[in-house]
């Protein structure tokens, strides 16, 4: 079992080969067998719902649930546990600062094997990244945002939200551009991921330091915590 920063050797549960019978008992074992701050990657040959809506029922707020791979023949979700007890309800600010924190490993991490001339696995490694990072942009525009313009009135393209639209827009142009750029030799790579970590740094940083908290205290607990709930399930 590695933490998260154990990018390179993640526990890896790999239920294809069992029957659909046994495969949700694994995993739910798998997941037993986690301490807080443990992460393992479950991989299946179908969405792993039954996982999600077990951890839901069981351990809710107790885990983090982060897709890499999404189909069509595998599908490969990290699943970190957390230090809570179980119900914990979630905030805007930490969940996803820490979604923005295991963003920025992986960015690196595929980075890290640029550098070790590992351009396949680069490539894995960003495709993980720009996989999370859309998910994450995603859930902000359609869900979040629209929550906190609703309880404050903000408008949504002039407003601070508005600015983070616009930012989001610069974000998903370098990483298309960098999707082709991340496995082949070259320091074209490079020259984006520089780019890239600046806008994204701003763009954290303004969200973690003055966004996030702002929803935090406009928008009601219990509807925090449901919004993460379809963070996670997205
Ligand atoms: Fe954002
Ligand atoms: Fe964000």
């Amino acid at each position: 079992m590695s933490s998260l920063a154990g990018l390179s050797s993640p526990w890896t549960v790999d239920v294809r080969g069992l029957s659909r019978s046994c495969h949700a008992e694994a995993l739910f074992e798998a997941f037993d067998k986690l301490r807080p701050g443990d992460a393992m990657i479950a991989v299946t040959d179908h969405a792993p719902r039954k996982l999600f809506h077990h951890l839901e029922a069981n351990h809710k707020g107790q885990f983090e649930w982060s897709p890499l791979e999404s189909g069509p023949a595998t599908w490969r979700t990290e699943v970190t546990r957390r230090e809570a007890v179980p119900g914990t309800l979630r905030s805007i600010h930490e969940a996803l600062e820490w979604d923005h924190d295991r963003l920025d490993a992986r960015l690196e991490a595929a980075f890290g094997a640029r550098e070790r001339e590992e351009l396949a696995r680069a490539g894995e490694l960003f495709a993980e990244f720009a996989l999370g990072l859309r998910r994450h942009i995603r859930f902000e525009e359609e869900l979040l945002f629209p929550a906190f313009e609703a309880h404050t009135g903000q408008p949504p393209h002039t407003g601070p939200t508005g600015v983070m639209r616009a930012e989001h827009r610069e974000i998903e142009a370098l990483l298309e551009a960098l999707a082709e750029a991340a496995s082949l030799p070259g320091q074209a790579a490079e020259v984006l991921r520089e780019d890239l970590v600046r806008i994204l740094g701003w763009h954290n940083q303004k969200e973690e330091g003055v966004l996030y908290p702002q929803i935090d205290e406009s928008v009601g607990d219990i509807e925090k915590d449901a919004l993460i709930g379809r963070f996670q399930a997205s």
